[in-house]
């Protein structure tokens, strides 16, 4: 075999060998990813179902969720059952001593029934058994530990990336190799060297004469981009719920929403009294907190300290139950900062479009100890809702509203039905961008 053709086979096995590395590579990452994934959705429907009461590896509300599957299947009994409904599960299992040992611990049947799968329990306790301690970090540490995860995708990417790299490199310094010995024997065979190639041009060249390897990387390359395409889709698309880190800036009062709005009920508006009236929901001055706080001087986790605050900023003092007169208001952070050019309005929202708080803002009343951002407040996530969402109309009539019965007999009955409004009602509903919630001249000043 002459030199240049035992060459380039050698290169070719080497080329080989290589995608073979590469191959094996990437289904490892691949597979890796199919168990991040199943942790990832875990991790979501524990957040979402469990976390009010559990945590994965200490006792909260409930008992530490890491090892109860082990502990279910050694005693014989249906954690899916339980989890589902713990009370069903115990009328229909009397005899079930793990369960019954549970209620004596925890104070008996706390557990609310669940609508959950099969598959998202096994998610759940598979993200529990395999918890990774991120529980122990500190509260304000959420958004590090999202990013972490974030860029550990990213770093098996960079490697994916890395070793395409490596190779190429391998397979030009190859490519250098075999033309400098084709030389060599062109000269002595008295026949002119083979031209010289720019990177760019050698690579190509090894496109052209390598087609269906070339094709092969080709088809990596595309289904890279639309992976990150598809990525970046879904990052946008994910927005509330709890994987994303939220902005919640430290207040200069600890005041604690769930407290307030969740265990003592009181109204949102009670406090943003804004909200149904005006553009503005509105932050409540110190003197709604004295309404009740004259009496109130002590809170269960604070002690005095944080209402003692509402004292100096009001003036009041509590020894002599009387006001000094010198008032300091209190400089509450603002969370949410919409840019000057957009125009939203609270009473468009909650009062006609009858949407709850929790809607755009969370579960303020269940999860909040700090206000935070919940949505992004981006273009697309006011556009998304406004596509989705019907107003409450007679058709739908979730929540009939007069404006909008007016609206659906003028489209259904008169000149105004033309058939390609009418055609708005053939889903049953009209939305909010039907009625112009998509026009730019809506939200933008
Ligand atoms: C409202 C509070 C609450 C919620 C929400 C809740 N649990 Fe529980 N869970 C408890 C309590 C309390 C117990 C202990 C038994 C009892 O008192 O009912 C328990 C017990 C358990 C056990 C038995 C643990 C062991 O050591 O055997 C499992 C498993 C469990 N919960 C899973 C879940 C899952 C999964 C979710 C979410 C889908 C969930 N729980 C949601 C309160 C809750
Ligand atoms: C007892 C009074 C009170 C009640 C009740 C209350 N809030 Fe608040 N809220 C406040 C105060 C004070 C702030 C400013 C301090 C802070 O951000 O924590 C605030 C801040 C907020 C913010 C962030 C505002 C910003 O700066 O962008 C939102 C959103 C919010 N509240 C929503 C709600 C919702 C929804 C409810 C009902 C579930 C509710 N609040 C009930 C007093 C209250
Ligand atoms: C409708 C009555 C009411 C209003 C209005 C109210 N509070 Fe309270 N607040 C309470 C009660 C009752 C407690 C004690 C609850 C507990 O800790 O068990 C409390 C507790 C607190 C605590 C201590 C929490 C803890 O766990 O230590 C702080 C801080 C506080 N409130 C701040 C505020 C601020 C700021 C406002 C005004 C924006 C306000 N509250 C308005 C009733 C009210
Ligand atoms: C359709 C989504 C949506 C609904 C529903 C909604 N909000 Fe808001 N909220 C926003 C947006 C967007 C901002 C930011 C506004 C800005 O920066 O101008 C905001 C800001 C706020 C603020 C900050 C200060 C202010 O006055 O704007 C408070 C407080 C607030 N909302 C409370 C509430 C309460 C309470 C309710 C329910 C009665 C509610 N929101 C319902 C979207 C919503
Ligand atoms: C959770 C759903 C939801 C979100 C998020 C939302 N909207 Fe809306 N919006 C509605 C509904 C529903 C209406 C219709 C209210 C009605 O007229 O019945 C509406 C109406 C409006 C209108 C009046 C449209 C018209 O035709 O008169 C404007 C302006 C508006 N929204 C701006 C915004 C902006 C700006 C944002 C983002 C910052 C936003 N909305 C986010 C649900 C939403
Ligand atoms: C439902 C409300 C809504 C409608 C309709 C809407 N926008 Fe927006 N737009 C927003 C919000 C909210 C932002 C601010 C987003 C942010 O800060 O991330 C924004 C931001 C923008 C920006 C600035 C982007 C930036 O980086 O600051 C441009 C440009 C823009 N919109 C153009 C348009 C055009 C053009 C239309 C009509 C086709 C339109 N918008 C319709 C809500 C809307």
């Amino acid at each position: 075999m002459p030199l240049p053709s035992r060459l380039s086979a050698v290169s070719t096995g080497l080329l080989n060998a290589c995608f073979a590395v590469l191959l094996l590579f990437s289904t490892s990452v691949a597979h890796g990813q199919d168990d991040k994934a199943l942790y990832g959705t875990g991790e979501k429907v524990f957040k979402q179902n469990c976390a009010s009461c559990h945590k994965p590896t200490e006792k909260m509300t409930g008992p530490p969720i890491k090892g109860a599957k082990e502990k279910w299947a050694s005693t014989g009994g249906d954690i899916y059952a339980w989890v589902k409904n713990s009370q069903a599960y115990l009328k229909a299992n009397p005899g079930d001593q793990h369960a019954h040992d549970l209620l004596k611990e925890y104070g008996g049947s706390v557990m609310t029934p669940n609508a959950i799968s099969d598959e998202e329990i096994d998610a759940v306790l598979y993200y529990a058994d395999n918890f990774v301690g991120k529980a122990k970090a500190p509260e304000a540490a959420g958004g590090a530990t999202a990013e972490a995860e974030g860029s550990d995708n990213q770093t098996s990417w960079q490697w994916l990336i890395i070793v395409v790299l490596l190779l190429l490199i391998v397979v030009l310094s190859l490519s250098g190799v075999k033309n400098q010995l084709q030389n060599a024997l062109n000269e002595r065979e008295g026949k002119p060297p083979v031209p010289v190639r720019s990177v760019w041009g050698n690579i190509w060249h090894w496109a052209v004469t390598h087609r269906s390897w070339a094709l092969i990387f080709g088809f990596l390359f595309v289904c890279w981009l639309m992976v990150l395409q598809w990525d970046y889709l879904w990052n946008i698309g994910v927005y509330g719920g709890e994987e994303v880190p939220h902005y919640k800036p430290e207040q200069p009062i600890a005041f604690n929403h769930s407290l307030h709005a969740g265990k003592m009920a009181i109204n949102c508006q009670y406090c943003h009294s804004g909200a149904e009236k005006s553009k503005h929901a509105g932050i409540p001055s110190a003197s709604i907190c004295m309404n009740c706080h004259k009496a109130v001087s002590e809170g269960t986790t604070t002690g005095t300290a944080e209402i003692a605050k509402i004292y100096a900023a009001t003036g009041w003092d509590p020894a002599t139950q009387k006001y000094s007169g010198t008032e300091t208001p209190i400089k509450w952070v603002k969370v949410h900062n919409l840019p000057d050019h957009v125009y939203f309005s609270h009473e468009q929202h909650v009062a006609v479009g009858k949407i709850e708080c929790q809607k755009c803002h969370g579960p303020v009343d269940t999860k909040f100890t700090v206000a935070e951002q919940w949505s992004p407040l981006t273009m697309g996530w006011c556009i998304e809702c406004h596509n989705e969402t019907a107003v409450s109309q007679m058709a739908s009539g979730a929540q009939p509203n007069g404006y909008y019965e007016e609206i659906h007999r003028r489209l259904t009955e008169t000149d105004m039905g033309r058939s390609e409004l009418r055609k708005y009602l053939e889903d049953e509903k009209i939305t909010v961008r039907e009625l112009g919630g998509w026009e730019c001249a809506k939200c933008h000043y």
